[in-house]
């Protein structure tokens, strides 16, 4: 053919599946994944594309500086975990700590639930040994179960169908439990892919594809390789979407996920979030925030101020302590003062439950008391008082100067 005729070849949507996919789980029976997939493909979405839709009008408002956003929820959501109570205690807190931010903030808040599909943790290692036995890593309940036996830890594929369904169950009362007027949207990250393509649904009356699974869904700090699946997968929805980006992300790699991801540069479209650690955050967000605002991309920048500072204590529980996280959240807020950019939110993961995960805040809880009530599938979230803290001491930071949370940027888009 001749070249001026050459005309691209649409990509199709299931291309994810040519690229390598990171921490996808080793499924023991392909025919019983094929089956659940199929399942999932006849079931109803768990979202309404309107409401995706709408997302993404409201986070093009936290990129301008003219909406926080406040997403959170448990680092692993476990199927028995979901309780009324439960549930209501982390959207109590939510609801609480996005009141207190708007006030002093001037501005609406989103608030969004890491919740309603978060059964899927990426994992550094394959395997675990335990007294000489070694067994597949607990992946999440969408994969396998937390007990160390062989038969917990086997991934199956049915849990894909309980994930879809405990979800549902999620977003059901959640609905019940919406004021009027009172938005709430669900994230989760978009970790196994066979899961997020069953539910994604192309709309015939404007062509547009919609991941169901939840309004919003990010990639993680493993799984944002530029050739990889997920990037790929991600690239063919169109959900307001985020990805995390740790401290040894590089400026050239984020403008070319900025270019897969958001091509067209639509304000939210595409969310960073950040999650450095207290140390790094001051050094190494600037180069990239600067240059994703130099190329024009109206990405909104978020907050995770948990990921990047997670140690083990003394008595051997992964914690968090309230102080280094908050060094972090200021460290954000001060790199955008200084790029005059927009500092759009925080993603934190806490619960409403009164557990014993992080070390601080004036609750009190010391390192002593981390075996207390540590129920956590994976890592130590806030509890309800230090949640509520971190929502005062920025409200703080906001009243005491009126610099680091500015909310008009110079670039308008
Ligand atoms: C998480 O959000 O629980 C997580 C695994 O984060 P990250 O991808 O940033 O490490
Ligand atoms: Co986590």
């Amino acid at each position: 053919m001749r070249p001026d005729l050459e005309v691209p070849l649409p990509v199709p949507d299931d291309a994810w599946r040519t690229r390598p996919a990171a921490q996808q789980p080793d499924w023991p029976s392909v025919s019983e994944l094929r089956d659940a997939v199929r399942r999932l493909e006849s079931l109803p979405v768990l979202v309404p594309a309107e409401e995706c839709e709408r997302l993404r009008l409201r986070m093009a408002d936290v990129a301008r500086g003219r909406s926080f956003l406040l997403q959170g929820g448990d680092c692993a959501e476990t199927f028995d975990m979901i309780t009324p109570e439960g549930v209501g205690a982390t959207r109590g807190t939510l609801r609480s700590m996005a009141a207190t931010l708007s006030d002093a903030l001037a501005m609406p808040v989103v608030t969004m639930g890491r919740t309603a599909g978060q059964y899927a943790k990426p994992r550094s290692r394959n395997t675990e040994t335990r007294g000489g036995v070694t067994l597949p890593v607990y992946r999440g309940d969408a994969v396998n179960g937390t007990e160390f036996t062989p038969e917990a830890r086997t991934p199956d594929p049915g849990r894909l169908l309980r994930s879809r369904h405990v979800a549902a169950v999620t977003i059901g009362y959640l609905r019940e439990l919406a004021d009027e007027g009172d938005e709430f949207f669900v994230s989760h990250e978009g970790l196994l892919l066979d899961y997020e393509a069953a539910l994604t649904r192309t709309d015939p009356r404007t062509g547009r594809r919609w991941a169901g699974s939840g309004h919003l869904l990010w990639i993680g700090e493993r799984t944002r390789d530029l050739d990889g699946a997920h990037v790929e997968y991600f690239s063919t929805v169109d959900n307001p979407i985020a990805v995390k980006l740790g401290p040894t992300a590089d400026a050239d790699t984020v403008l070319r996920l900025a270019d897969r991801l958001d091509p067209e540069r639509e304000p939210g479209r595409l969310t960073f979030i950040s999650r450095m650690g207290s140390r790094a955050v001051r050094h190494v967000l600037p180069e990239l925030v600067s240059r994703v605002a130099a190329e024009g991309f109206p990405t909104a920048w978020v907050c995770d101020p948990m990921h990047g500072n997670t140690v083990t204590a003394p008595s051997g529980h992964k914690t968090r302590y309230f102080n280094t996280v908050m060094d972090e959240i200021r460290g954000f807020f001060e790199v955008h003062r200084t790029l005059d950019t927009v500092a759009g939110g925080l993603h934190l993961e806490m619960t409403g439950r009164d557990v014993t995960e992080c070390v601080g805040g004036t609750g009190g809880v010391s390192a002593d008391d981390l075996a207390d009530r540590y129920e956590s599938a994976c890592d130590p979230r806030f509890n309800r008082a230090q949640s509520l803290e971190v929502a005062a001491r920025v409200a703080e930071l906001a009243s005491k100067s009126p610099g680091p949370l500015r909310v008009s940027p110079t670039i308008y888009f």
